[in-house]
């Protein structure tokens, strides 16, 4: 029997370095901050990480800036740094996923900078999109930054530069063999250090169409950039199917060349692609069998709480991942949206937890979610977001889901840093830390311990020594949406229900409950199911899930 790969049904725990732990006192999460609290992760149940860029970079934009792509930045120490944590990591039996950013680099990277000082048509500008203007104020085209206001930006000698970001951060030309090759140098650079895999930022990206022409719509253009306007996925996604730097062909080769690399190591490497793309049915091409492990999923971190909305999310990519034979992947959350809880709501962040993290396929958990972290109120002062700078303020930006982690104590910062932390940390975040919720049967963090407990024998390929949970990969809904609020699905003996209606239902289930959203967790973490156990109906409180045993016929 062949053995499924390491991340098909793998827990991936997102690391932002930043805020994680503060191991020298400077404000800011460090690698050895890491290192020394990489028990928690394991702890939680997770099998791997994904740690956010720690690369040496100006920090314009949180990292995704790379000055030096194959080096630490000192302030989140140094690469030994990053080779005892991947080897801690490892110890504990987590594998470890970087994020490689191949769609800018920093305007402080040397190609940039002697690209600046290089003339026009040279080498060095030629692995940057350099283009003269319409006019000699006028941009070469209307693209705009996804950050607000123009991609781009005029140098001395009157050329301009694209970027799809900040102005910190220029978009590379892929059709430059430098770019290419330099690429692959840091793939193998990280994998040989001892990464497992990639998470690609900006995936969709790399290729430009049509770059001296204006977008023919261009108020079409900026809604579908900008996550904060009102519109129906279906709206926004037939926007975004028409701009001309997103999901070009042209990228899957690249993607190819790639897993070639990936494929050449005796060891499993996987990539994971960021690719917000439109229709559902273009994520697909991510994942064809000689691309990319896993493409993200990012129906369920937009989608409201509604059975409907849930339900078609699920049922889709379940279809069209399982059409190309390729892994689903589930996040709730990320360092770019809003926190579940305050998305959500508490209760409805715990029931989506429940219902998502039963599904087939990999789950991603961003840090903090596991607590129940809200997210922060800030001051404008302190905001560091690029997107709030480029819109005037207009967009918040994304630092109020970037707080460091509480750890510890009852005061602020909670055991993060001994220094000052670089955004505060709200003190009524006192009954929030992992030291006050570590064995609190009524914590956010025990519920996902447990959840990911019984995931993990969910999902067993074999049913080891302790087989409580028949191992499936079988998936059935058992309750279609049907204006009652509650959805339902199957796996094996086990089947999870989501009420999302305000009311509580009484369901005609025959079955044990194993697993509440609102009740609080067993903390022995005993799965077994005793079948002479089984009531005749079971309740459902409003905005709640649960796991119930089932009949596995
Ligand atoms: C996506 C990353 O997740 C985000 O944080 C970053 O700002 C952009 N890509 C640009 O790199």
């Amino acid at each position: 029997m062949s053995k499924s790969p390491w991340w098909e049904n793998a827990v991936f725990y997102q690391i932002y370095p930043r805020s994680f732990f503060d191991s020298n006192g400077d404000g800011e999460g460090d690698l050895t901050g890491i290192t020394s609290h990489l028990s928690h992760v394991s702890e939680l149940g997770a099998d791997a990480l994904w740690l956010s860029p720690f690369y040496t970079s100006p920090n314009h934009d949180g990292g995704y800036d790379v000055a030096d792509p194959r080096n630490v930045d000192p302030r989140h120490g140094t690469l030994d740094d990053a080779k005892i944590l991947f080897n801690k990591a490892h110890d504990l039996g987590l594998k470890v996923l970087l994020d490689v950013v191949p769609n800018h680099f920093s305007d402080q990277h040397v190609w940039f900078q002697s690209a600046l000082s290089a003339v026009k048509g040279s080498p060095e500008r030629s692995r940057f999109h350099f283009l003269d203007g319409k006019t000699s104020t006028t941009p070469p085209n209307n693209w705009i930054s996804l950050f607000g206001g123009p991609a781009w930006t005029q140098v001395d000698d009157g050329q301009w530069y694209l970027h799809l970001f900040d102005s910190s951060q220029p978009d590379l030309n892929w059709e430059n063999a430098d770019i290419k090759r330099d690429f692959e140098k840091t793939l193998r650079f990280w994998i040989d250090l001892g990464a497992d895999g990639f998470r690609i930022d900006v995936a969709h990206g790399l290729v430009k169409e049509d770059i001296s022409k204006n977008h023919h719509d261009p108020q079409g253009l900026s809604n579908a950039l900008r996550l904060d306007v009102e519109m129906s996925p279906e709206v926004r996604g037939t926007l975004l199917a028409s701009v001309p730097f997103f999901d070009r062909n042209g990228v899957h080769e690249i993607y190819r060349e790639w897993r070639k690399i990936f494929d050449s190591y005796d060891r499993p490497i996987m990539a994971v692609a960021e690719a917000w793309v439109h229709p559902p049915e273009r994520a697909t091409l991510y994942v064809r069998p000689d691309e990319l492990q896993q493409v993200f999923n990012f129906d369920l971190l937009v989608a409201p709480f509604d059975d409907k909305e849930i339900f078609d999310c699920v049922d889709r990519t379940l279809k069209l991942i399982g059409s190309v034979g390729a892994t689903p992947t589930w996040a709730l959350s990320n360092h770019d949206t809003p926190r579940l809880v305050s998305r959500l709501g508490e209760r409805e962040a715990r029931a989506m937890a429940l219902f998502t993290y039963g599904l087939p396929g990999a789950a991603y958990i961003f840090q903090g979610q596991e607590l129940g972290l809200p997210d922060a109120d800030l001051l404008d002062s302190e905001r560091q977001d690029p997107a709030f700078f480029r819109t005037k303020g207009l967009q918040k930006g994304r630092d109020g889901a970037r707080v460091p982690l509480p750890w510890e104590g009852y005061r602020s910062p909670f055991g993060f840093t001994t220094g000052k932390p670089w955004l505060p940390i709200p003190q009524d975040w006192e009954g929030l830390t992992v030291e006050k919720q570590n064995g609190d049967s009524s914590s956010s963090m025990e519920l996902y311990r447990e959840l990911l407990l019984l995931r993990k024998r969910l999902n067993a390929k074999k049913s080891g020594d302790k087989p409580e949970i028949k191992s499936s990969e079988n998936f059935t809904w058992t309750q279609r949406p049907n204006g009652s609020g509650l959805i339902a699905y199957k796996r094996g003996e086990i089947e999870v229900l989501l009420n999302t209606a305000e009311v509580e239902l009484v369901l005609p289930r025959t079955g044990r409950m194993i697993l509440s959203s609102e009740h609080s967790s067993s903390l022995n973490h005993d799965t077994s199911i005793p079948r002479d156990d089984l009531d005749e109906k079971i309740t459902m409180s409003p905005f709640s899930a649960m796991w119930i045993t089932c009949d596995p016929s």
